[in-house]
């Protein structure tokens, strides 16, 4: 949840250098007061901004060790709304343009998960089910699995809390994207014929599919557009291409994606994969295309192609013009507030995750 507040119109009528030029004036004013946290699928204007780059995981645990009093979030509102669940009481969380959500995190809603959680625990009855949600998802399905001794993953340690939660229970009910949860169970050598996967569309009557008592990993239909677009056709033209190239794909790809791809791995782990690149090596990428682009740019020693151009609008809701507008408001506008008896039970579960990495 979050106060939304509109930005004049007079920022963004601001050529980009005069918006730069008046960001980096405004964050000398406010010295040590702000921090700038950006993901790597931010304009590149914004991550050379920001004063702490990651993937989801990283800013998470930047957030949480951020000593500015003012955090102002260059990402989407799962990404922040974790970060006001796990910053001080006395610090801000602000979010440049609120409307900035992510459509894979509203694929699962609280009703919906509370309901299935109780179906599967009849079904079920006798084994015992661990939740566990993407950090792509609302606070309120963190709180859920905070307080049902559930917890949070990343596409950077989910093999890891897939680990922990298997040695707490017999099935792990992972929420809401299919495909990072598909990757990880098949990494962790998940047996398919375990893997079901429940669609919020057909409502209660897949319980009583006779395979769901034997799952040992329940999959909630969700996926991201962004990754899903890629496929094995794109991963076998960059082949054709680029006979040499090092394809790597985020784990929100399809599984057949995956297994097509050299590597699979978080943004951070893309961005690990280029830098530690021999020179000369073509690097082939399927994720979100902002972070391509900004890799090509960053190791001109080395070739980085997409693997096709696939964007996300959320991500690029977040402007110059909102940043320098939430900058001069320090404080003020696009406050993410989470209702504290939910922030209570959602930081267990991210606090579960931060010390499992
Ligand atoms: P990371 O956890 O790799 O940063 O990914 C977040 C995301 O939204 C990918 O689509
Ligand atoms: Fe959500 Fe996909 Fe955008 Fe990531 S890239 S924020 S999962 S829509």
């Amino acid at each position: 949840m979050s106060s939304s507040s509109r930005m004049p119109s007079e920022y963004a009528r601001r050529a980009d250098s005069d918006l730069i030029d008046a960001i980096r004036k405004t964050k000398d004013r406010l010295g040590g007061e702000a921090a700038i946290l950006g993901h790597h699928y931010q304009r590149e204007a914004i991550v050379d901004l920001s004063d702490f780059v990651g993937d989801s995981f990283k800013l998470c645990r930047d957030a949480a060790q951020a000593a500015a009093r003012h955090i102002v979030f260059c990402g989407v509102r799962f990404m922040a709304e974790s970060a006001r669940v796990v910053a001080r009481p006395e610090q801000t969380v602000q979010h440049p343009d609120v409307s900035a959500g992510c459509p894979m995190a509203n694929m699962a809603f609280i009703v919906q998960v509370e309901e299935i959680w109780k179906v599967l625990a009849e079904r079920l009855a006798g084994r015992r089910i661990v939740p566990v949600t993407y950090m792509n998802s609302s606070v309120e399905l963190k709180a859920f699995c905070g307080r049902s001794g559930g917890v949070v993953c990343t596409s950077s340690n989910a093999s890891r809390v897939f680990d922990w939660a298997y040695s707490r229970g017999d099935v792990v009910f992972f929420f809401p994207d299919e495909h990072l949860g598909r990757n990880t169970g098949n990494a962790r050598g998940t047996d398919p014929a375990r893997i079901r996967v429940w669609d919020p569309m057909q409502g209660e009557a897949q319980a009583g599919d006779p395979s769901m008592a034997g799952a040992e990993l329940i999959l909630w239909k969700g996926f991201c557009h962004v990754h899903t677009f890629f496929t094995v056709d794109h991963v076998r033209r960059a082949r054709e291409a680029h006979p040499d190239a090092f394809v790597i794909v985020h784990p929100e790809c399809t599984e057949d994606v995956v297994r097509a791809a050299d590597a699979a791995g978080s943004t951070e782990a893309i961005v690990r994969a280029v830098s530690e690149a021999s020179p000369g090596a073509v690097i082939v990428i399927g994720t979100e295309t902002h972070l391509v682009s900004r890799l090509a740019n960053t190791h001109p020693d080395k070739t980085v192609l997409p693997l096709a151009r696939s964007v996300c609008p959320n991500m690029q809701r977040i402007t110059l013009a909102n940043l320098l507008w939430s900058l001069e408001n320090i404080g003020e506008y696009n406050i993410v507030e989470v209702e504290e008896e939910v922030a209570r039970d959602a930081r267990v579960a991210l606090e579960r995750m931060l010390q499992l990495a």
